[in-house]
């Protein structure tokens, strides 16, 4: 079985991982038995029951109690099976540990945002303890997007305006990937992020100090760290090419047109606008799709955002 699980299936990392392969390998080994079984009825009796004459004619046989209630009690149970495994399974994953920590998760057009219990933020990156049940409480800011990990195969939609909840226990130490399943929009594809499995201690350093961009450095390389791990490089190129949104080449002090004819030099207080509240003013030719940093970046780290555009010049 753990044979066939490496052959198939993405590495097991969670403890809800067993059950649900266990519950795919019986789903996908009895269609396989079942498929070979017909097919080979299927040949053996067009084999046996072929015309062999003109007068060969086939009796008329009206029904066969004995057949008929077998071919439908036998995958009535297997039905039934399935349906009990997977509905356990269903409810394990919706019902989180009374002592499970709890992380909140908001997806965004086109981010994952990490909301953690002392007011840490992380994007694109959930950091989380191992052999600990995580209790994730998931929003969406816009429209539908869909939370899954291959690894720990925990999946669930993510809503604008309802809670939606999912938790897993991580067995191993280690990075995982976070896809969004649910198709969301031109960035549907690139809307992925990273699960890192710390150990408990790992995980306290990480939460008091949250990430460790380097104090040291100079405010553009810390800008250009920013704009990475915020998710910004999604949208926004820094070579001049046209993404989702305007590329951060060549726009400080620019001078941009709006969609409603104004025009605006792109200056501190423009940019710092357009992070915060990006749908205030959405320059010519791109659309209002871009989620507000509000809460997530911070006037400091603003500020090393803007040295970053002013050297892109
Ligand atoms: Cu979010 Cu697809």
């Amino acid at each position: 079985m753990n044979r066939l699980t490496e052959f198939m299936l993405p590495p097991a990392r969670s403890t809800m991982a067993g059950e649900t392969d266990a519950l795919f390998h019986f789903i996908n080994v009895t269609s396989i038995i079942l498929l070979t079984g017909i097919t080979i009825a299927i040949i053996y009796f067009s084999w046996k029951y072929r015309r062999r004459s003109d007068d060969d004619v086939t009796p008329v046989i009206t029904h066969n109690s004995k057949l008929e209630i077998t071919w439908s009690v036998i995958p009535l149970i297997l039905v039934m099976i399935v349906f009990g495994w997977g509905f356990t399974g269903y409810m394990n994953l919706t019902t989180a540990p009374d002592d499970a920590y709890e992380i909140r998760v908001v997806g965004k057009s086109w981010l994952w945002e990490f909301h953690y219990d002392n007011g840490a933020v992380s994007i694109n990156e959930l950091n989380a303890p191992v052999n600990r049940p995580v209790k994730l409480v998931m929003n969406s800011d816009d429209v539908i997007h869909s939370f899954f990990i291959p690894d720990f195969r925990i999946k669930r939609d993510v809503l604008p305006n309802r809670y939606t909840s999912v938790w897993f226990e991580a067995t191993e130490i280690g990075e995982s990937i976070i896809f969004c399943t649910e198709y969301c929009g031109t960035q549907h594809s690139n809307m992925d992020a990273t699960v890192n499995i710390l150990t408990q201690e790992e995980f306290d350093t990480w939460l008091e100090e949250g990430d460790s961009i380097d104090e040291d450095m100079p405010p553009a390389e810390r800008g250009e760290a920013l704009v990475t791990r915020n998710g910004c490089t999604a949208c926004h190129s820094a070579d001049g090419t046209s993404g989702v949104g305007p590329s951060f080449e060549g726009l400080w002090m620019s001078d941009r047109t709006m969609q409603d004819g104004e025009v605006i030099t792109a200056d501190e207080n423009y940019i710092r606008e357009s992070i915060l509240e990006p749908n205030e003013k959405i320059t010519e030719g791109y659309d209002p799709v871009m989620p507000s940093y509000q809460g997530v970046i911070s006037d400091r780290q603003i500020d090393d955002i803007i040295e970053y555009i002013k050297s892109l010049e």
